[in-house]
């Protein structure tokens, strides 16, 4: 057994290295130029990711030769992962001026401040490139990752290490483990050397900065990345050992004296209004700056602010991303051809004379629905204005009537399905128009599995569309189970065009390790109907494990089904539905179309078979370390001095607690704070606890 690598000390990683570079090389040899190799491609893998690991833990013993940096090395099965120690998370949006007022009045309550408190926030402009991690430990670079999923993301430490922007080692003294976050990205200059250089090499131009900085990043070769003038502006910390400032500013200033990069241009605001006019003059100077920059970061300055307002889902409340608006173009709109989605969802597709909006080439846009189209007057060779913001689906905004050919036709929407031919339905009050062949539309199938290996789901790497394509046709995967089966097919895999024994091994191997997965994912991973991340958490939470999971939807599948058609949401279904419908976040419409998943035999068998197959991981409850609050009932009534009732029901929760609205027997505390009413009344008829306001702080903080 060899010593685990954060074990090893910087001597035996030094000479480890050069035996695995001598050992790879020998091996590279045999496999490429004898066609005789005496490792399988698992232990070869194996032996390259140790490479990596150790090179990641000891970057100032990274070889010249070392295999990691071999041009033209042997294509790895991708980079090793890194768990981030503390989530890379992402930004909620403001779009105008109401959505920034918004922002700074929500906080203003979450923190139940005074009217005329200001809420002081740095800007920053927001960087279009990838955000990346940096761990480092005694001071020396350690690690670097990129974002990945936010929980996972990939080693990137190698190429990392090629930019001239990252210090290797931190001047002066800081915290024992820091890790610094920020943004990689390319000039618009050398965003266009790249371009002109593939040109002339033949190779397909990189479509934005954006895209040409993941691409020189997410290089096996760093070489490659050395190449790249790849650049930096650190914005963030992850996991920190000790404290370096008490403000988001005094943050970026300490790191500017450590070596890091950070933008020039952030600044503090008193207030929306002032947040606001530096957004615009930003926006208005953004074509002289040299890189590609898509809106305003704020961020409350005070970081035990930022401490008490903490997150929702995946966003802090404490931040904020103010856009830029859309760019848009003009072009012609050849034809609207049906997209079917994962739950049969039949999109209208634009498909457009291809034409550049904010430096990327758009083909097709989203029209939506059949009541868009209709709304906006929408024919096939009309004219029409197109946007594009961020990372969202290009749309058609408006069609230039005055430019309008007399052979523009009327689209009609389509009454049966393009993939499946079964019939086309639109619910009542839905914009949707839904294809009814459920898993026998090939479309649909596809998508489902498409969204079953997905990043967020079951996140198999090399298992792309067109594969899942192959597969299905071929019948060796009906449904998402056959995957965790589909060695038995090994041989046939082998046998097909394109496929080489080591791209087959490296599919099986990303499989196999995808056996055991968290209850969230598994539960997103089904792609039931409006059953996001979000909700896969929560539920995931409170039915704790698979098979109760499983049991208790099928149960309420049955209560409502014998109720099916009674709309009432106050009407009594039975006591497993009406629990999933109480679940944050979910609500009877949700879970009905939880239920009518689970009302699908074919659903409940296939998830069955994919349970023999895989590991599930039981959710860990949710609670901070165990807290006397985990699983309480409380109600908070009347209001409070020190926090907003939002902020009360947040920390409530982060400690386990479930938070609800009204008094019964089922409720544990009732915690009152001043102009309480009639919940307090009850609360003392049923014999309840009663907390003051700061009864509850003190039990909260025990
Ligand atoms: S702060 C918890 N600041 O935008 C908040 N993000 O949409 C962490 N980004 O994933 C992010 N410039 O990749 C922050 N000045 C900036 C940024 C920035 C670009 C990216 C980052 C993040 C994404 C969220």
């Amino acid at each position: 057994m060899k010593k685990p690598v954060e074990k090893l000390l910087k001597e035996e990683a030094k000479e480890e290295l050069a035996v695995l570079s001598k050992e790879i090389s020998e091996h590279d040899v045999r496999y490429y130029q004898k066609n005789a190799p005496s490792i399988s491609d698992a232990e070869y893998d194996l032996l390259r990711k140790r490479n990596d690991e150790i090179e990641g833990r000891f970057p100032e013993h990274v070889r010249k030769n070392s295999p990691s940096r071999q041009v033209g090395a042997a294509p790895s099965a991708g980079f090793t992962k890194v768990r981030h120690s503390v989530p890379m998370l992402s930004l909620g949006n403001a779009f105008d001026e109401t959505d920034v007022k918004d922002f700074f009045e929500r906080i203003k309550r979450f923190l139940n401040l005074d009217q005329n408190e200001q809420i002081e926030v740095v800007a920053e402009p927001k960087i279009d490139g990838l955000s990346i991690a940096l761990r480092y430990e005694k001071g020396k670079f350690v690690t670097g990752a990129t974002r990945g999923d936010g929980i996972e993301g990939e080693n990137v430490t190698a190429n990392l290490g090629t930019m001239r922007e990252i210090p290797p080692e931190i001047k002066g003294s800081a915290p024992t483990v820091l890790e610094i976050r920020g943004e990689v990205y390319l000039s618009r200059g050398a965003f266009e050397n790249i371009n002109k250089m593939r040109k002339i090499h033949g190779e397909p131009e990189f479509a934005n900065p954006r895209n040409a900085a993941a691409g020189s990043l997410r290089q096996l070769d760093s070489t490659i990345t050395a190449k790249r003038p790849l650049q930096l502006f650190t914005y963030a910390w992850g996991e920190v050992s000790e404290d370096f400032g008490l403000t988001h500013s005094d943050r970026l200033l300490q790191m500017k004296k450590w070596g890091f990069p950070v933008n020039p241009l952030s600044g503090t605001c008193n207030n929306s209004v002032e947040a606001i006019t530096y957004h615009q003059k930003i926006l208005n100077n953004r074509h002289n700056l040299d890189y590609d920059i898509d809106g305003i970061v704020y961020k409350v300055n005070r970081l035990d602010w930022q401490q008490r307002l903490g997150f929702v889902s995946r966003a802090p409340r404490w931040a904020i991303a103010h856009k830029f608006p859309a760019e848009k173009a003009t072009t012609v709109l050849n034809k609207i051809t049906i997209q079917v989605g994962r739950t049969g969802a039949l999109t209208p597709v634009a498909n457009l004379t291809p034409v550049t909006v904010g430096g990327v080439v758009v083909s097709r846009a989203t029209l939506h629905n059949a009541d868009e189209i209709k709304r906006k007057d929408i024919r096939e060779g009309d004219t029409v204005i197109i946007q594009r913001a961020g990372d969202v689906i290009p749309q058609v905004i408006e069609v230039l009537t005055e430019k309008r050919v007399p052979t523009a036709k009327i689209f009609l929407f389509p009454k049966n399905c393009p993939e499946c031919n079964s019939q086309v339905v639109r619910a009542e009050n839905e914009a949707v128009h839904r294809c009814t062949g459920g898993l026998l539309c090939p479309a649909q199938k596809l998508e489902r599995l498409k969204h079953f290996v997905s990043r967020n789901a079951f996140d198999i790497e090399g298992l792309g569309g067109k594969h899942l394509e192959g597969f299905l046709n071929h019948n060796i995967i009906k449904n998402p189970a056959d995957i965790f089966n589909i060695r038995t097919y090994t041989k046939f895999l082998r046998s097909r065009e394109g496929w080489g024994d080591k791209s087959v091994d490296n599919l099986l191997a990303s499989i196999e390790e995808r056996r055991k997965i968290s209850l969230e994912r598994f539960i997103f991973a089904l792609g039931i109907r409006q059953v996001g991340q979000a909700n896969s958490k929560q539920l995931a939470f409170h039915y704790h494990s698979a098979d109760i999971w499983l049991q208790t939807m099928q149960k309420a599948a049955r209560e409502r089904g014998s109720n099916r058609g009674e709309q009432k949401s106050t009407e009594f279904v039975g006591e497993a539905f009406d629990t999933l419908c109480n679940i944050e976040g979910v609500g009877i419409s949700i879970a009905d179309d939880i239920v009518l998943f689970f009302s699908e035999q074919e659903n409940v068998r296939f998830i069955k078979d994919l349970l023999d197959s895989i590991m599930v991981e039981d959710a860990a409850p949710k609670v901070e370390g165990s807290s006397t609050l985990s699983e309480k009932v409380i109600v908070f009534t009347g209001s409070l001095k020190k926090m907003s009732r939002a902020e009360a029901k947040a920390v409530a929760e982060t400690l386990g607690a479930k938070v609800t609205g009204s008094v019964s027997q089922n409720t544990d505390y009732v915690v009152v704070g001043t102009d309480a009413g009639s919940k307090a009344k009850k609360a003392i008829e049923l014999g309840i606890t009663v907390l003051s306001e700061q009864e509850w702080l003190v039990l909260s903080k025990e």
